[in-house]
């Protein structure tokens, strides 16, 4: 025997490497389980991405707040929505792969938990306040709310140790997780074999398909490694390339403004990928809030888990019209929320301009001023006038014809429903100068 060889022999004695290791990669799988079914493996492929990025990424962040800001790039999260999407409506959560979907469903949960996380690692205004947002909603639900606000933000406000706390989420607790669901979902998956392509008319019955899958499988499946695996290297070879270019040609998001707990007017807007949640929230009507934000997920949650109850009959779409009807609404009704989050005419417009002269009319003394503290203190952001600014807040453009100084300054200093109060936010100067620029918006 070569001295290689006898090598080989050793290892593989000590560490079970055809034991274990060659009968796993050589698994039976569904012959005709072609293209589609690379995206199971293109999941674990971003994950590995997101590790080894994330892992090059810990070596220069640093978690304090001075300075998080500076040292962070950040990483483009791939959320697993199509996998989930896909073997739903391809019926594979069916018996017996229940526990497959539910791993699945945890999985999915502590990726977008990953995402927000690490939202917050960016340590910008838009991360603190979206952490205040999220602490508030965590407030609201009954009985525990408190307490868990308190535990997110390790204290009553946000400060360095909420920082601390959220690294310490984002690195060490959420990982382990991620890496203890995905070992059980592996698991299962070689456990229960790969689900075969669903074919109309072939319901599942719990009494007889472990035996009819078993018998198929033999007489008709293929190795996974190498008939099928190519198809998977392929796949997620092109994503590695795909998210590299992103990286070069798109770059990380630029980050907001430092975090300043004085800056009244920011944009607590969340990521993509949650984006639409805010337009939710922003059209409900306000008095149905505070049950949406709790109940919704904990509906979504509770759906979400039931599902592999319906564990039998029929697997393919063609067949199961209101699992293909659930699937279409929820993008639908996703996608439009999605796109009225983008223009969000609710929302405080922070690339308002400061109004150009011809609008402010005087040069010079309290008018010019307040025309510029308007600006300067986000004023614009909510107010238009003559066109300039968001619509937020109601148009200001001939507000001198409509209140006394007196209502105005009571406005600005006690804020109203959606307006900050500003009372200690200037002084009786600026309030001065910002009433008599406000007195100067008249019709003529
Ligand atoms: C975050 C958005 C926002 C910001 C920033 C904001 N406002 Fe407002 N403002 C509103 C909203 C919303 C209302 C309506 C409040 C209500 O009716 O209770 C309002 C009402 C007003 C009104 C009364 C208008 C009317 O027609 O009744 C005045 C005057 C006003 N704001 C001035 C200001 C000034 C001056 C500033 C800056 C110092 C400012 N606002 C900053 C959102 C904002």
């Amino acid at each position: 025997m070569s001295p290689l060889r006898r090598v080989w022999r050793w290892a593989d004695d000590r560490l079970g490497i055809s034991d274990v290791i060659w009968p796993v990669l050589t698994h039976l799988a569904p012959r005709d389980a072609r293209w589609y079914y690379v995206f199971g493996t293109a999941t674990l492929t971003t994950f590995m991405l997101q590790v080894i990025t994330g892992i090059a990424l810990a070596l220069s962040y640093i978690p304090s707040t001075a300075e998080a800001y500076d040292t962070l790039q950040f990483i483009t999260h791939q959320a697993p929505f199509g996998h989930m999407a896909q073997t739903f409506l391809m019926g594979s959560y069916k018996y017996p792969r229940e526990m497959n979907w539910i791993t699945g469903v945890l999985l999915f949960a502590v990726t977008v938990a990953m995402a927000f996380t690490g939202q917050l690692l960016r340590w910008d205004q838009t991360a603190v306040w979206s952490i205040l947002v999220s602490a508030e909603i965590a407030a609201r639900i009954p009985i525990v709310g408190p307490s868990l606000a308190r535990f997110l933000l390790a204290g009553d406000t946000w400060g360095g140790q909420t920082l601390s706390r959220f690294f310490s989420f984002h690195v060490f607790w959420i990982p382990a997780l991620i890496f203890a669901f995905v070992g059980a979902h592996v698991w299962l998956v070689l456990r229960h074999g790969i689900s075969e392509p669903p074919k109309a008319g072939q319901p599942v019955d719990p009494r007889t398909y472990r035996a009819w899958y078993h018998a198929t499988i033999r007489r008709e499946g293929v190795p996974f490694f190498p008939d099928a695996a190519w198809r998977d290297a392929v796949f997620g070879a092109g994503l590695v390339i795909v998210v590299a270019a992103l990286a070069v040609l798109v770059g990380a998001p630029e980050l907001g403004q430092q975090p300043d707990p004085s800056l009244l007017a920011s944009s607590p807007r969340p990521d993509w990928y949650l984006l639409w949640t805010f337009s939710l929230f922003a059209l409900l009507p306000p008095s149905w809030e505070n049950t949406f934000i709790i109940v919704g997920p904990a509906f979504a949650a509770i759906v979400l888990f039931l599902i592999p109850l319906w564990n039998r009959g029929e697997r393919s779409p063609a067949r199961r019209p209101w699992a293909v009807a659930s699937v279409i609404a929820i993008c639908l009704t996703v996608g439009t929320l999605w796109i009225a989050g983008i223009t969000s005419p609710w929302s405080p417009d922070f690339a308002a301009r400061p109004l150009p002269p011809t609008v402010v009319g005087t040069a010079g003394g309290p008018v010019e001023l307040g025309a510029r503290l308007f600006y300067d203190k986000g004023c614009e952001y909510c107010h238009a006038i003559a066109g300039y600014g968001g619509l937020r807040g109601p148009d200001l453009t001939t507000v001198g014809d409509r209140l006394t100084p007196a209502e105005m300054t009571w406005r600005i200093l006690n804020g109203g429903a959606n307006m900050p109060a500003f009372a200690g936010n200037l002084t009786p100067d600026q309030v001065d100068a910002l009433i008599a620029f406000l007195k100067s918006r008249t019709a003529r």
